[in-house]
């Protein structure tokens, strides 16, 4: 049997599950698969931390050069996190047809545009389906699922640390401080916080979104946001009596080939199906002109549910390496950027 070597930057809170992932459910992707997949290396800061997971102590290096100028490495899968130091790494990767998965919407919401041409340059994948909405496979679906229909709107709830601690400070009347710590305890958050609370999380998610469900170019910086900072206790008791929940809600639509991307704290009647998802769940509706309303719901973050998604980008990276057509299943953006607010 073929065995598939791969590369793995980041041994955190999504890396450690990708590891469990692959050795656990190990039989079933080799049936799947019809190869092995074998780590070869792992990127991490300091390799003499404890890990939470069985690993091969060779595995681990602080070299970057060890995964990405590897023979015999195939794929980099990327859940290290950060942007200028990681792109350098994927850019390299990319351009020594390695392929890639990535769980990083922060670059992806940068550079993806950029990255996602050095991947077809080299006849190389890039696949990010683990960035957006954790264990919910909705870049597959927009991709996919849904490709032969006019998407007009993405609305959801596209971020679980900010979800978590809203339904905490809703359901049990708890502290901010009190819940955002303990969603990174539990490794919802990201490194920087404040880009999950801020709302710059979700608007990375939403304008990557957009971009597949619109086939448009839209930037980070089209995307209208507001966090959760400023909403209080008594914002929530107040929605509370009316019979509303708040939610940090994104949206997504197109008119006419215009588009609108917004991120904020939005009041819903609480018997909505968005005012039920609750903790770090997340839940996106897609609406498409002949589909109708589609609602996609599941673990917006957490190691276990991204590994899931990871692991599955890295099989369908397979599947296409297997079957010669790498780098071959992009989708041209259609239109050209253009925003609603412009033509106001
Ligand atoms: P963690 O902080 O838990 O893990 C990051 C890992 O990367 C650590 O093992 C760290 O090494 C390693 N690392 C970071 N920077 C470097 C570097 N410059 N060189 C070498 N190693 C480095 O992050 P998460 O696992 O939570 O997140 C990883 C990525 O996945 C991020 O892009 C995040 O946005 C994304 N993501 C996270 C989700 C979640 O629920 N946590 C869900 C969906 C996406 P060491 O362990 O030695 O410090
Ligand atoms: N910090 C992110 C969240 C992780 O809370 O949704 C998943 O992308």
């Amino acid at each position: 049997m073929d065995t598939v070597k791969i590369g793995l930057c980041g041994l955190g809170t999504v890396g450690t599950g990708v590891v469990k992932v692959l050795q656990g459910h190990q039989e079933r992707i080799q049936h799947m698969l019809g190869c092995k997949i074998e780590i070869e290396k792992v990127l991490a800061h300091d390799i003499s931390k404890a890990r939470d997971v069985e690993i091969d102590p060779n595995w681990l290096t602080t070299d970057p050069s060890d995964l990405v100028d590897h023979d015999e490495i195939e794929v980099i899968v990327e859940v290290m996190g950060g942007i200028d130091e990681t792109y350098k790494i994927l850019e390299r990767a990319l351009k020594n047809k390695k392929h890639v998965v990535t769980a990083n919407k922060d670059l992806m919401a940068l550079h993806g545009q950029k990255l996602i041409q050095i991947a077809k340059e080299n006849q190389c994948d890039i696949q990010y389906d683990a960035s957006i909405a954790g264990g919910i496979p909705i870049v597959r679906t927009l991709v996919d699922g849904l490709a032969s229909d006019h998407i007009e709107k993405v609305m959801g709830i596209v971020n679980g640390t900010t979800n978590f601690i809203m339904t905490k400070m809703t359901k049990e009347g708890l502290d901010f401080d009190v819940v955002l710590k303990e969603a990174q305890k539990l490794g919802f958050a990201e490194a920087d916080p404040s880009a999950d609370v801020d709302g710059l999380d979700a608007a990375r998610k939403m304008v990557l979104l957009a971009n597949l469900a619109f086939k448009m170019e839209l930037n980070l910086d089209d995307v209208k946001v507001k966090g959760i900072r400023q909403v209080t206790q008594e914002d929530i008791n107040f929605a509370d009596n009316l019979g509303y929940t708040i939610k940090l809600i994104g949206i997504a639509s197109m008119d006419d080939h215009k588009a609108e991307v917004t991120v904020e704290p939005t009041l819903l009647p609480k018997d909505h199906p968005l005012a039920l998802v609750n903790d770090e769940f997340n839940a996106v509706f897609v609406h498409g002109e002949a589909v109708g309303e589609t609602m996609f719901y599941g673990p917006g973050a957490g190691s276990l549910p991204t590994a899931t998604a990871v692991v599955s980008d890295l099989m369908e990276v397979i599947r296409h390496l297997r079957l010669g057509i790498s780098g071959k299943s992009y989708v041209e953006p259609q239109f050209k950027r253009q925003l609603k607010a412009d033509h106001e």
